[in-house]
């Protein structure tokens, strides 16, 4: 059987670790793509020469051609600046919307048929300009986002109780970090309701501390922003789609309806399979809820406003 061929346009910290993830887990072939000449083909050696210690027989090579690329199955778009101590991710806007549409152009050229992830930030208005700019139907055009914060706030919880991160499982809709909507009625270690295993206070403790969860790492880092976590969110994205996996898992979808929002990316539970997202899972919300998830929708509106896209 042939293999997959995933393409990760950006080679920093987000998408070298990404494509070490998916190399090690030998998901498909990857072709790790940045502007600086040598950077993606230094980085695509080193996780190539880690290939035989990791057991892996799929291929990575690094280029700075888009013709590389070309007939991705998946394309993966980290390009783009990071935060630094003291921005938030809306500060990235303009400037990461030029690299992002540059980016996106290019790509779609050589590989119309392929999905297209998104991770650059502000997420949610990056992947509507993705959107805009492919043309690509809803189903194959997504951000992660969600992914990360759940996964942020499992890990507080699992530590915080002491259990493995395995058996804890937590929802977040809306946008990232601090405009996200935790549903924390849904959160769950092994099917037991986490209101039952935390006071009220430690819950809002998480869900504070998962909100600030980039920020905190940009300011021990001080020169970049989170890549580890990010990364594997992505690798489990793509590999429930190459793997027709079917998992239900917050992803950046196109609204079209769904929760009484139209045309705005939002992070929502989606079905993830071999067609993308095939399914907005909707849940009935409390008014609270309603109206968080609008506000975060909001958010993202004045940002695309600003772009004009
Ligand atoms: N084409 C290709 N690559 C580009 C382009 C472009 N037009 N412009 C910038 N890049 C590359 C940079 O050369 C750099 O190697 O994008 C890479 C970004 O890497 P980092 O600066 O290490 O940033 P990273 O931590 O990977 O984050 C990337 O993901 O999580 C988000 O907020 C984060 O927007 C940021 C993005």
């Amino acid at each position: 059987m042939k293999r997959r061929k995933i393409s990760i346009i950006g080679a920093g910290n987000v998408g070298s670790a990404c494509a070490h993830w998916l190399v090690a887990r030998e998901l498909g072939d990857v072709v790790l793509f940045d502007i600086i000449d040598g950077l993606a083909q230094g980085k695509a050696l080193d996780i190539l020469e880690a290939s035989p210690i990791d057991g892996c027989d799929v291929s990575i090579s690094g280029s700075s051609s888009y013709a590389d690329t070309a007939g991705s199955d998946i394309v993966i778009i980290t390009a783009g600046l990071a935060r630094k101590p003291g921005m938030s991710r809306a500060d990235l806007l303009e400037k990461n919307c030029s690299i992002v549409s540059f980016v996106t152009q290019r790509v779609v050229k050589y590989s119309p048929q392929a999905f297209l992830l998104v991770v650059t930030n502000p997420l949610y208005a990056m992947t509507y300009v993705v959107k805009q700019i492919s043309g690509f139907p809803k189903n194959r055009v997504m951000g992660m986002a969600g992914m990360l914060d759940t996964a942020r706030m499992r890990s507080f919880i699992a530590s915080e109780l002491q259990v493995s991160v395995e058996d804890v499982s937590a929802f977040v809709l809306g946008g990232h970090g601090e405009s996200m909507v935790p549903l924390t009625r849904y959160f769950t270690v092994s099917g037991i309701p986490l209101t039952a295993l935390m006071s009220p206070e430690k819950i809002d403790a998480i869900i504070e501390r998962t909100r600030n969860g980039g920020a905190e790492i940009v300011s021990f880092l001080k020169t970049g922003s989170a890549f580890y976590a990010p990364a594997a969110a992505v690798g489990k994205m793509v590999e429930a789609i190459l793997k027709d996996k079917k998992r239900v898992l917050p992803v950046a979808a196109l609204l079209e309806g769904e929760y009484g929002i139209s045309q705005c990316y939002l992070g929502v539970p989606v079905k993830l399979g071999g067609e993308g997202v095939e399914e907005v899972i909707e849940l009935e919300l409390l008014p609270e809820e309603l109206k968080a998830l609008n506000k975060s929708c909001q958010m993202i509106r004045a940002l695309i406003e600003r772009l004009k896209v």
